[in-house]
């Protein structure tokens, strides 16, 4: 049997030096391998703190990038760091490279993902703007466009873009699965409304199209319905919850909190 750690949104950036080989240390108590579902740091300290954070847990680490863990760098750069990291460090695995493991009975794969602004309120005019897009790269010049001229299409469409991107990803890592065993998907944003838990509730209308990813939803159930059983992983929204999309489709949504990483939940494989 093998204990698999979840955690979520670890946001390592946010610890002192020494702190996350220390967490890792710790969380190597409770469980023989861990999947982390993004948010780990922030890109420019992304292989620094995976690589403490594996020195101190020595186990098998499986995770997919968040949306700060694109931060300070940019889509295309970080994809790069994280495939040398993941070449000099065999514990490391990025799920986001569309590998299928198998630990035990159970499958183990998933996607980054994206929120997808399609779900809530989702008009021309925003009323929320994220950090992302100025800290990221490839968002500068759409989001200049929204903010200074007031012009957001372009910002909604790679949004959109980037949801669809990871919905193909997923079907696609999914074709490789066996339907007769169960899987563990893991992916950074709620795939479902219902799976969007903020401070304790549902997200409300104005954050739902910045915390769900609606079109990786839709592969999700679609692979699910003649399924064993899916298991969805996600975090984001930094609060705890569960939802049962089908019968054969459970999503676990888990909880976080800046400077203060935990494990969610630890699965025990067999
Ligand atoms: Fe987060
Ligand atoms: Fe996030």
């Amino acid at each position: 049997m093998t204990r698999l750690a979840f955690l979520t949104d670890t946001h390592f950036d946010c610890l002192d030096p020494g702190k996350t080989q220390k967490f890792g240390r710790w969380v190597k108590s409770m469980g023989d391998a861990c999947v982390i579902t993004g948010d780990i740091a922030t890109g420019d300290t992304l292989p620094a703190r995976l690589t403490e954070f594996q020195n101190g847990f020595e186990g098998e680490v499986y995770f997919v990038l968040g949306n700060h863990d694109r931060w300070k760098s940019s889509f295309a750069q970080v994809e790069k760091d994280m495939r040398i990291l993941c070449a000099y460090n065999a514990n490391l695995h990025w799920l986001g490279d569309g590998k299928v493991y198998q630990i035990g009975h159970t499958q183990l794969c998933g996607v980054d993902g994206w929120y997808d602004y399609q779900c809530g309120d989702i008009t021309e005019r925003m009323r929320v703007g994220m950090n992302d897009w100025h800290e990221i790269e490839e968002f500068k010049k759409v989001n200049a466009l929204a903010t200074m001229g007031g012009y957001t299409k372009p910002l909604i469409d790679m949004l959109r873009e980037l949801g669809q991107d990871s919905a193909i990803q997923a079907r696609e890592v999914l074709a490789k699965c066996d339907k007769t065993k169960p899987v563990l998907f893991a992916t950074h944003v709620p795939p479902f409304k219902e799976a969007s838990w903020h401070e304790g509730k549902i997200s409300n209308d104005q954050y739902l199209p910045f915390y769900t990813n609606i079109a990786l939803g839709y592969v999700l159930n679609e692979w699910a319905k003649d399924a064993q059983y899916l298991t969805t992983l996600c975090g984001h929204c930094h609060s705890a919850g569960t939802y049962q999309a089908l019968p054969t489709h459970h999503v676990v949504t888990g909880a976080a909190e800046y400077g203060n990483p935990r494990v969610n939940t630890v699965f025990n494989l067999s």
